[in-house]
């Protein structure tokens, strides 16, 4: 497998009226890789993706897929190279899923003697057992998904663009969608995604994190944690109800979790004397952070 990325993005901008929808935004996504775009919402995830699928222009800065550099106003050089589930639209309603796929089938010039092979080996890779002729609106949400997912994969593309693919899809169909973008890199494929679900973000080999346009962060889900936190956080249970938490000034973290907390103390306050001190009120146990903890650390901690 070649080491050179398949996702090259250097200084990219995008910019809307003299609004930064994407400032100074550099990263590159390995080949097989599995890419998590996190943010929160209006953070440029989608702008983002629009650029690298050539379906937006770059205000400035430079774009590489899969060896080809984006030339500006000739971005549509790669649609034919890229997978791209968007995030509002994935299927026509009102075809059938046959209908989609033949659709998608024109559109991205797939050769008929390959398409109904490559239908057949999509739809069996997604698991779908319904009728080709159901009509997409009556599939339920999750199927609907993995349907779309099918399609865009139609064409053989090495990378696909998965904008929100689990947005208001239940978990278990959550769970079976995340085997199948593993699947898929385990195949090869190269899988650049976006989700609010921080617990899906885990899945990922490499996460970004944007906030207002800007990247904050890139690195493993186990880098990120253990650059945000070391080895001090801590999660604090009240043994009842009505018990006081150590003073605000102490903590730089203290985040409620159900009736739990999790609390960092400022670097200068004394740890084992803390826990000594809370023991009384608190189970104390020192924990491993969650990529939640990072987000909100890191995210939404910079927003306030
Ligand atoms: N065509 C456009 N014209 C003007 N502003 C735009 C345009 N497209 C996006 N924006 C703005 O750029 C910012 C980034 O939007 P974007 O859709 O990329 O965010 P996002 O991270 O995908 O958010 P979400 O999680 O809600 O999908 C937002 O403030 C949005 O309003
Ligand atoms: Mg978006």
């Amino acid at each position: 497998m070649t080491t050179n990325p398949i996702v090259d993005v250097d200084h990219l901008n995008v910019i809307f009226d003299g609004f930064y929808a994407v400032r100074d935004v550099s990263f590159c996504v390995r080949p097989g890789e599995i890419f998590g775009f996190l943010g929160a919402n209006g953070a440029g995830k989608t702008t983002t993706i629009r650029v690298l699928c050539g379906l937006l222009p770059t205000s400035s800065g430079a774009v590489t897929i899969d060896g080809v550099r984006f030339v500006r106003g000739r971005e549509n050089m790669i649609k034919q190279r890229v997978g791209y589930m968007s995030q509002r639209f994935t299927l026509y309603d009102e075809l059938s899923v046959r209908e989609n796929f033949d659709f998608a089938a024109a559109l991205r010039a797939v050769s008929p003697d390959d398409y109904i092979q490559r239908r057949h080996d999509l739809l069996k890779f997604i698991g779908f057992s319904r009728d080709l002729s159901t009509i997409v609106r009556h599939l339920p949400g999750g199927i609907k998904q993995e349907v779309a997912l099918g399609v865009a994969l139609l064409h053989d593309p090495k990378i696909i663009f998965l904008d929100e693919p689990t947005a208001g899809v239940a978990p278990a169909a959550r769970m079976r969608f995340w085997r199948l973008i593993k699947k898929l890199s385990r195949q090869g494929k190269t899988i650049f995604v976006t989700t609010h679900y921080m617990d899906e973000a885990e899945n990922c080999h490499r996460v970004a994190l944007m906030r207002s346009g800007e990247m904050i962060a890139c690195a493993s889900p186990a880098t990120l944690k253990r650059r945000t936190f070391g080895d001090t956080l801590m999660n604090f249970t009240p043994r009842r109800s009505h018990v006081k938490l150590p003073p605000a000034g102490l903590m730089d973290i203290c985040e409620p979790y159900g009736r739990h907390y999790h609390i960092r103390f400022h670097d200068g306050v004394d740890r084992d004397k803390m826990v000594a001190k809370y023991a009384r009120d608190f189970d104390i146990q020192k924990i491993s952070p969650s990529l939640e903890d990072v987000f909100i650390r890191l995210v939404e901690g910079g927003e306030k």
